[in-house]
């Protein structure tokens, strides 16, 4: 179990390094060294920074005893299923923000509170003030950039102890319901990868991506 949630709580970072740094080849190539930092080694996989030339390869860090074991080929797929922030990827499937409350209360209400306020765990839905303060509430509508990319984060990483649990129909559902949570979709509205990819989230402008944009730049 430990392992489990080890692994799914590193599929969430790395799905929120995709969610911030869009989907460049550098940010994937950033997120797919972070799980082997983390090691999940991937079996004759070569992962090379582009700017340094380092290279980690897999068959390298066994023999250098580094912490970890070459994935298989079945774990390296269920892996290997990222949906995009412009939601390429996001699967089949549909649910309506009703069947979503159901869900929310059974699956996340006791740690993220009966309406997304926050209680144990952070708030999903908070004030729209933006980022820039020192204590600014994370609700879905100022920190994340694109729906979409919520899809494989609640998937891959809520509820904790149990991750991977939703189906495709109950993950839209509660997509839905979080987004009429945040005012963001009338109560009456269903979700599907299309109507999901068509979703603007009000902080969209909001971020920067680190990977293309210069250290110098961020500094100016
Ligand atoms: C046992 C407590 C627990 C349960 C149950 C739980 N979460 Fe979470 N959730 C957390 C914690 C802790 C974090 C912060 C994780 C982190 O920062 O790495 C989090 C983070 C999140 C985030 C990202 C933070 C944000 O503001 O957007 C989302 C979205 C989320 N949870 C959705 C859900 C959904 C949907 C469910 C129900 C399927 C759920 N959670 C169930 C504890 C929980």
């Amino acid at each position: 179990m430990a392992q489990r949630f080890g692994l799914s709580m590193s599929g969430a970072v790395c799905a929120m390094c995709i969610c911030k740094l869009l989907f460049s080849r550098v940010a994937i190539k950033a997120v797919m060294i972070h799980c082997a930092m983390l090691g999940l080694l991937v079996s004759g996989a070569t992962v090379a920074d582009s700017e340094s030339d380092n290279v980690i390869d897999a068959a390298d860090a066994l023999a250098k005893d580094v912490p970890g074991r070459p994935l298989t080929s079945a774990e390296i797929y269920a892996l290997d299923s990222h949906i995009f922030a412009d939601g390429a990827r996001l699967p089949d499937g549909q649910g309506s923000v009703e069947a979503g409350h159901d869900v929310y209360q059974q699956q996340c209400a006791s740690c993220h509170g009966g309406r997304g306020e926050g209680g144990r765990a952070l708030e999903l839905v908070g004030d729209r003030a933006l980022l820039l303060t020192e204590f600014p509430d994370k609700g879905i509508g100022v920190y994340w950039p694109y729906a979409p990319t919520l899809f494989e984060y609640i998937q891959r990483a809520m509820p904790p102890d149990n991750p991977g649990l939703l189906t495709n129909d109950e993950l839209y559902s509660l997509i839905g319901y979080l987004l009429y949570l945040n005012d963001l979709l009338p109560e009456n509205s269903t979700l599907n990868r299309h109507t999901l990819a068509d979703i603007e989230l009000p902080n969209r402008d909001g971020f920067v991506d680190q990977f293309t944009v210069s250290p110098v730049e961020l500094e100016k």
